[in-house]
């Protein structure tokens, strides 16, 4: 179930039922996708992909004294996908890796503020397991050093 991507390539035909279905929080933060993008030198970059759709989400992360010091996104998939990498993104920076490791499935979902169907919620949490496994990968190498 991809959509059309955000880069300009939506049509007015397209936009008119998506307002229909997703909250205006999903609406603004695919059109207009904060933190998209690469960071020049990342401490954790990590790509997942929603296995039923084999959509891509990219998180990148620079901490500072395990404060998330900036995040960037990128990949290509749905609205919801997208939506939700650059709310989380957003919300994020600044925040201690504690903080960040103890957002919540359900957390992330009501953020949306959106009906989520349970067929997509896969889809809204793609980034938030792309982030998990980054901070998961990167504490591995901290205990390695
Ligand atoms: Fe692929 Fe939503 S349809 S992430």
């Amino acid at each position: 179930m991809r959509s059309a991507g955000f880069n300009g390539r939506l049509t007015c035909t397209l936009l008119k039922p998506m307002a229909a279905l997703y909250s205006e929080i999903i609406l603004d933060h695919f059109r207009h996708p904060r933190n998209y993008g690469s960071l020049p030198t990342p401490d954790i970059s990590y790509e997942d992909f929603n296995p039923l759709c084999g959509d891509r989400i990219r998180i990148e992360l620079k901490l500072k004294h395990r404060v998330v010091e900036d995040a960037r996104f990128r990949g290509d998939g749905c609205a919801i996908s997208i939506a939700a990498a650059s709310l989380l993104t957003e919300l994020i920076v600044g925040t201690d890796v504690g903080a960040v490791e103890a957002i919540s499935d359900s957390w992330l979902i009501s953020a949306l503020e959106s009906d989520i169907k349970p067929s997509r919620v896969q889809c809204a949490l793609l980034p938030l397991e792309a982030l998990r496994a980054g901070l998961r990968t990167h504490k591995l190498h901290e205990l390695d050093a």
